[in-house]
């Protein structure tokens, strides 16, 4: 049997295999930021088609300024809970795990969004691909963004999801505390590491109080900004930041990178060779190398002997993929079938 399905332990939640739909916005949501029906079919044929676990696209935590897209869902209230718990239900029926991503949009609102307000960020760093310059948050309105974060938790645990995810890449706003370029603060939340980090431990710390020790904690985390030269994320402070997530909760950990202005580094565009695929694997190695947690490699993973071979070579414990199930909702199917 492939290594890939072997199964898996995160947490104390027991997976079938190794394979993880990566949070992935489908644009699918109702106008009133609920699940749709369109949601609940795409969800039970990702399951059906064999994945271990599905991580949902990223709910917003905060209302209007966490937005990200149109019909982007939302968890920052509580009437979200119910078409999570049905997606939970449908999912669950199929076989397969649900893991809430919880984000928040920070400098990467669209540039039409929202209208009367600008977006906030850790510091007023000018967003390149919408021109605009977010305001730098108070300390009040972080406490209240902790709160909102782990408001978003317990919501998740409420409607029966698997685990929750913390959204930490690509930009989105616990990413441009974690990183030097986006935060420039010269208060106890911006400047070291670990005061570019304590947002997360914050968030972290109480949210495990209340979601209780047994309940699975991801994150998922930026290793690089997508930019080569001085004052950027380095994988250094990554590998460290890493080791601190463990030390406050969190039960697994994926490996990603880029903001949305690093065009491409998040998503590699298309013609991947073979040698091209797994591009995060280096960092994601080291991470693994630092932590006792479960680690997931997601970006570019496309052929059945790459993702066997960053499993058995211990660079990873779990592989994830986007853009392949969007292509093809049952393609974790055809790999059980030998295709
Ligand atoms: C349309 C689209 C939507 C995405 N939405 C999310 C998201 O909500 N949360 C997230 O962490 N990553 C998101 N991603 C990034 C993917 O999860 C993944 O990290 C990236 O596409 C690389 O993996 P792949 O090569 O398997 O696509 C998205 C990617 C695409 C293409």
């Amino acid at each position: 049997m492939s290594v890939l399905f072997k199964p898996v332990t995160v947490g104390r939640l027991h997976l079938k295999n190794r394979f993880v739909r990566s949070a992935t916005n489908d644009y699918l949501g109702r106008p009133d930021r609920t699940i749709s029906e369109q949601q609940m079919e795409l969800y039970q044929d990702l399951a059906a088609g064999g994945v271990g676990v599905i991580v949902t696209g990223h709910a917003y935590v905060q209302h209007p300024l966490g937005r990200a897209s149109v019909n982007q869902n939302a968890i920052y209230n509580d009437r979200f809970v119910e078409g999570y718990r049905r997606l939970a239900d449908a999912v669950h029926i199929k076989g397969a795990a649900l893991v809430l991503q919880i984000s928040h949009a920070g400098r990467q609102t669209p540039l039409d969004w929202p209208s009367d307000q600008v977006p906030v960020a850790p510091s007023a760093v000018r967003e390149g691909t919408t021109g605009r310059t977010p305001r730098a948050l108070t300390e009040a309105e972080i406490w209240s963004l902790i709160d909102a974060y782990v408001a978003a938790m317990v919501r998740a645990k409420a409607a029966g999801c698997d685990e929750v995810q913390l959204h930490i890449a690509h930009g989105y706003l616990l990413s441009a505390f974690l990183s030097p370029y986006t935060n420039r603060r010269t208060d106890a939340w911006g400047g070291s590491l670990e005061n570019r980090c304590r947002i997360l431990r914050e968030i972290l710390t109480r949210g495990r109080r209340l979601v209780g020790e047994s309940y699975p904690v991801l994150v998922k985390i930026n290793s690089t900004d997508g930019f080569a030269g001085e004052g950027y994320l380095t994988l250094a402070d990554v590998v460290a930041a890493a080791r601190g997530l463990v030390e406050w909760g969190v039960s697994a950990i994926e490996v990603s990178g880029g903001h949305r202005e690093a065009k491409g580094v998040m998503s590699r565009l298309k013609g991947l060779q073979v040698e091209q695929e797994a591009y995060v694997a280096d960092a994601a190695r080291a991470v693994k190398a630092a932590v006792n947690v479960p680690v997931i490699l997601v970006g570019g993973l496309r052929s059945l002997s790459v993702m066997e071979d960053v499993v058995a070579s211990g660079v990873t414990d779990l592989v994830a993929l986007s853009r392949p199930l969007s292509a093809n909702r049952n393609w974790s199917t055809a790999f059980v079938r030998g295709r």
